[in-house]
């Protein structure tokens, strides 16, 4: 519990001399906590009346659920909920959008009369407006004491959109994290893709002419211009934290986009989420799968989503019952060890035999060879292995029905696979297949050749332009609005109707997920030498 709720508690039972001292800060910890998860401060689930007899509580009747984490704005279907931060309820009456002195959302309502304290909590109550109409029946009834209702009357207030660190009248800063491990070449390749959409984008704000709009809204916005902070990271993860606090205490940033990771990602997203920071797609082969988390989205759940789909296709074996064991080889110290762990966990559940070797750090050719000796015949082999470790592997055992790899980490279609395994190999694919992807891949591609940037990590330099182009997106719809959550929020929404989506077929961020996309095939090599591969099945969302 925390103090500010431990405090209002003391409140509720009398003990607290100090009652009116539950100001500010506490007051809209406790708001906060009624408003994202429902829960009072007593603990109990928040209660309410959804339509005449229908019952809903806690989490399900929180306020996010229909007005979003920034409460400015939320679609639902073709209808848009007002919205509900303080400066919005309380602004005086307005002759049309256009004359209110606040950033432009959809479904902001000029032509009523202001809220004030009372009227908002017979609004939260009993659902009848400002105006004494009563609102949709789509608004609950809440049930909530006067110090419950004071507390979230004063966290709607804070939600108002006001000055967002990183944004000021002509710029719009953003920071980018490279770790210390983070593979170099795909790093400078990620970087310098980056810098060029940044210093594109810089010029056309500058050529633009003037806009001149009737409208005052239109009036307002203003083109900002963009600029990259690169953030390099070094020394051990846990003193990340502590360099990136320093980091944005000196360059401001209003989110961190794109970046490259190496073996783990945990504490910079510890460090986004605690300063609820977006953090849009990093470059990951391992993410950090936490639901509480609110400001990191990834593409793709990466090694994960692999292990995944291997234990999809084990599972759907016809000779599943003959199979001996599963063998999976991964190195020490890299992320193939926590794939290797989601996939044996999954197989244990359905009762398979499992056995994990791992390949110490700077283990040579020979070391694993030793290792795939440990495959005995009827074993099912799954390689959690880097392109220099495929090209080592010398000659498969004898007598494996079926070897699986990591495609993300073994290269994808150009995997150097040497020839007497790409028979018996299947391959997670975790991205459209090359025929599909290659009219979406073709724009960015062009550009690089364009803009002379060196194509060193195909797939992260792709998804780092995809990024680019979804955050440039959203913040064009977004007006002046520059509340952080409401950029995650718009992102959200915008995902799912996008015509491009780079190596993925379909991208979409329900409320509360992570990962954009969210399947992969497995694939098989067409012949015993070329890039070409084709699925075994179709597209599979385990
Ligand atoms: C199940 C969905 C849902 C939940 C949960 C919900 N609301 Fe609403 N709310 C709505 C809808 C829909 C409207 C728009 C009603 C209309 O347009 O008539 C609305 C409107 C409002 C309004 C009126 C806005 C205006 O401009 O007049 C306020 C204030 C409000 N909600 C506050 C809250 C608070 C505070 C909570 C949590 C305690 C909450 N709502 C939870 C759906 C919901």
């Amino acid at each position: 519990m925390t103090r500010g709720v431990a405090t209002w508690l003391l409140c509720l039972v009398g003990l607290g001399a100090a009652c009116g001292l539950l100001a500010g800060a506490q007051a809209t910890e406790v708001g906060q906590t009624i408003y994202r998860r429902g829960m009072l401060p007593s603990g109990e689930p928040l209660q309410a009346e959804r339509e005449p007899g229908m019952h809903i509580e806690g989490a399900t009747a929180a306020c996010i659920n229909c007005h979003r984490r920034s409460g400015l704005v939320m679609k639902e279907g073709r209808r848009t909920i007002p919205p509900i931060a303080g400066s919005y309820l309380f602004h005086p009456r307005a002759a049309n959008a256009d004359e209110l002195d606040l950033p432009f959302v959809e479904g902001m309502r000029a032509d009523r009369d202001p809220y004030t304290e009372e009227t908002l909590a017979r609004a939260i109550r009993t659902g009848i407006g400002a105006d004494g109409r009563s609102l949709s029946y789509l608004m609950p009834h809440f049930r909530l004491a006067d110090a419950e209702m004071a507390a979230l009357i004063a966290y709607l207030k804070q939600l108002s959109p006001g000055r967002v660190p990183g944004v000021t009248r002509s710029v719009l800063h953003f920071a980018t994290i490279v770790t210390p491990d983070a593979d170099p070449l795909e790093s400078k390749g990620v970087i310098e893709v980056l810098t060029r959409f940044f210093d594109d984008k810089d010029r056309y704000t500058r050529a633009e002419s003037p806009r001149l709009h009737s409208s005052r809204r239109m009036m307002f916005k203003v083109n900002r211009r963009w600029e990259l902070h690169v953030w390099r990271l070094t020394g051990g993860a846990e003193s990340w934290e502590a360099q990136l606090r320093a980091k944005l205490a000196a360059e401001p940033v209003y989110a961190v986009i794109s970046g490259v990771g190496g073996r783990t990602w945990e504490p910079v997203q510890r460090f986004c989420e605690a300063e609820e920071l977006p953090c849009l797609f990093p470059n990951q082969d391992l993410p950090v799968d936490r639901e509480t988390d609110f400001d990191t989205l990834y593409l793709s759940k990466g090694v994960l989503l692999e292990a995944e789909l291997i234990a999809h296709e084990l599972r759907g074996r016809q000779d599943k019952t003959a199979l001996h064991r599963v063998v999976q080889i991964y190195r020490a110290g890299d992320v193939g060890k926590d794939a290797a762990a989601a996939l044996h966990a999954a197989l244990r559940d359905d009762g398979m035999l499992v056995l994990d070797k791992a390949l110490a750090t700077g283990a040579s050719g020979h070391e694993l060879t030793a290792l795939l000796a440990a495959a005995e015949p009827g074993d099912v082999l799954v390689l959690w292995l880097r392109t220099k470790d495929i090209a080592a592997l010398g000659r498969p055992p004898g007598g494996l029905p079926v070897v699986y790899m990591s495609g993300r980490m073994g290269g994808l279609e150009h995997a150097p696979l040497p020839a007497a395994w790409r028979d018996i190999t299947r391959m997670a694919y975790p991205f459209d297949l090359p025929d599909h992807r290659r009219v979406q891949v073709d724009y960015p591609l062009g550009w690089f050749r364009m803009e002379q940037i060196p194509v060193v990590a195909e797939q992260a330099q792709t998804d780092s332009y995809l990024v680019c182009a979804i955050l440039s997106e959203a913040i064009n719809h977004m007006v002046d609005t520059f509340v952080r959550d409401y950029l995650v929020e718009r992102i959200e929404e915008s995902l799912e109707h996008r015509i491009i989506t780079g190596y993925y077929p379909r991208l979409a961020l329900a409320p509360g997920q992570r990962f954009a996309s969210k399947g992969g095939f497995v694939v098989h090599f067409a012949g015993p030498t070329g890039p070409r591969v084709l699925p075994d099945g179709g597209w599979i969302i385990p």
